[in-house]
This record gives C-alpha cells, structure tokens and sequence, in this order.
C-alpha cells in the first residue's frame, strides 16, 4: 500500500482523478474499515479510494488525549489496503498547516449547528473549529467526489454536512455520504477511545447503547431524556450530556414530530465515550441526510 506523504505523492497517486474520501485519525477500528468499504462501492469507473491518517492537533483540547492518541500507520495502512483504500494520505503537521502560508488553512465560518446546541460545542470549546479546519484542509489537498463519515460523530457530521453546503463554489460536486454507527456484538459504538477501556469499565460503557435504545422507544423526548438519565447514572457514568434533539438542527424539541435524535456523552473515570441513535421510533433515515 503507498503511504502519500506529500500532496505531489498524493497528486501522482491519483492522476487528476477526484477520489472517494475517508478522513480519519488513524487507529483503524472496524467502523473505519466499514467506510473505507463504503467509498469503494461508491468509487466507480476507476475512481480511487483515498484514506487520510492524520491526528490533528488542532481539534484537541487543552488536556485532552492528542499526545497519547494511538499512532500506528503501519498497520493502518495494511488494513485500509484490505478494506479497499487505494492510496493513504499521510501527511506531516507542516504540510498540512505550512508556517508560510497560514491563508491556506484558515478556519471556516461555523455553521449554527456548530455553535448552538451545546453539545459537544459546550463540551470540547474549540473543536468544531479545529474539525473544520482540517477538514476543509483535508478537502482542498485531496479534491474528492465523495467523502464518507460515520454517524457516531453525529455532530461532526451535521457540522461538516452544513460546512460543505455553504461552500459549494470551494468544493463544487462534493457529496457528502452519512454512514451508520459500526457496532461490537454487546451494542458499545466501535471507537478507537475504546482501547483506554478496562475491562470493568467497558461492562459500564455498554450503559450508553442501552440508553439510547431506550430512547428509542419512548412517548417523548422528555421521558426518553429521563430514562437515559437513570441508566447511566446506575452504571457510574458521569453524564455530560444525554438528550433529544432535532436531528438536522441538533436543537431541543418538546414532542416527537420531527426527526429526532438522542445523544450522549459521558465519562467513565477518563476515558469519554460519545454516542447516538434515531429516537422516537420515527427516525430511520433523516430526509437532510447527504448534502
Ligand atoms: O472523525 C475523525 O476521525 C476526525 O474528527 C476527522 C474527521 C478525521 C478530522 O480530523
């Protein structure tokens, strides 16, 4: 598998051609490898598939887990061959953000849903930001047809979904293509976070799927909001945020009606687990989806 380091490797590697796209941090886990599958059923015609490996500080809070972030290209870049990744895109942080040219990674305007649910935007101050600016750092080096996300960051996805809309002219044609939650057997979202788990932690991090499927079934957001409350309260887990929005604005409802969606973030000791999933029943596909 050719590891791209630089854009004119990256540029060689694709020959002109706009390829299908998986952004990711490295530390490949199955959900990875399942959009990495996705982009080559989408990459038609000879269109590649390129997956980028990049732990972008800029995304990352003061205190959080940037230094101890898993790093293993090598493997990685193995797996993502075996899942159907033409080419890895590994750059360096001076490609990405060059000292002499700050202009071509300047940050996005954010859009609303960005800034306003108070969510992982309350939590993490200044991700989003970073989210988009590598992201859009990401778009500009690769060109792509079609990028793949995973809904488990369900507000990045919304986040780069409405990103990608008000910025049609600098990315013309790009699709953006939602991918469901990859799951382990028990229920727990795949994540590359899982691997700070112990082994009585992860029992208490299943808590969090199970909220939401109870989610699921509730008479509305507010008794939904309550049950989930109660169940990761019970298993220990401290409760950042466990809610039930508007699916496309992330907003609070009051009643079922629109798509909707619960989300959680919680901590167990210092590992913080995000996850999310349609409620209400209604939800199963978002008619917003795919900008
Ligand atoms: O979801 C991730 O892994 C990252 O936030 C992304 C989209 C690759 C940007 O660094």
């Amino acid at each position: 598998m050719r590891v791209a380091q630089t854009t004119q490797e990256l540029a060689d590697e694709l020959k002109g051609s706009r390829p299908a796209f998986v952004p990711t941090m490295g530390a490949l886990h199955g959900g990875h490898l399942a959009l990495i599958s996705r982009a080559k059923q989408l990459a038609r015609n000879g269109t590649r598939v390129a997956v980028s490996i990049f732990v972008n500080p800029t995304q990352f809070g003061p205190g959080e887990d940037y230094q101890r972030y898993p790093r293993m290209l090598e493997a990685d870049a193995t797996a993502a061959g075996l899942a159907g990744a033409d080419v890895i895109f590994a750059p360096s942080v001076e490609a990405v953000y060059p000292q002499q040219r700050r202009d071509l990674a300047r940050v996005p305007r954010l859009p609303e849903v960005a800034t306003q649910p108070k969510l992982e935007d309350a939590h993490r101050p200044g991700h989003f930001a970073g989210v988009c600016q590598v992201v859009a750092r990401l778009f500009d080096m690769v060109g792509p047809s079609v990028a793949v996300f995973g809904e488990k960051d369900y507000q990045q996805l919304r986040v780069i979904e409405e990103m990608v809309k008000q910025e049609t002219d600098r990315w013309p044609g790009l699709k953006i293509e939602r991918h469901p939650t990859v799951r382990e057997p028990d229920g727990l979202a795949m994540s590359s976070r899982n691997a700070y788990l112990h082994q009585e932690q992860r029992a208490d991090a299943l808590a969090i799927s199970r909220a939401l499927m109870l989610a699921r079934n509730a008479n509305s957001p507010r008794e939904a909001e309550q049950n989930m409350q109660e169940i990761l309260q019970w298993h220990r887990l401290a409760v950042d945020y466990a809610v039930v929005r508007d699916a496309r604005t992330l907003m609070p409802i009051e009643e079922f009606g629109v798509p909707a969606r619960a989300l959680i973030a919680a901590r167990l000791v210092n590992v913080r687990l995000i996850d999310n999933m349609a409620a209400g029943g209604g939800e199963t596909k978002d008619p917003h989806a795919g900008s």
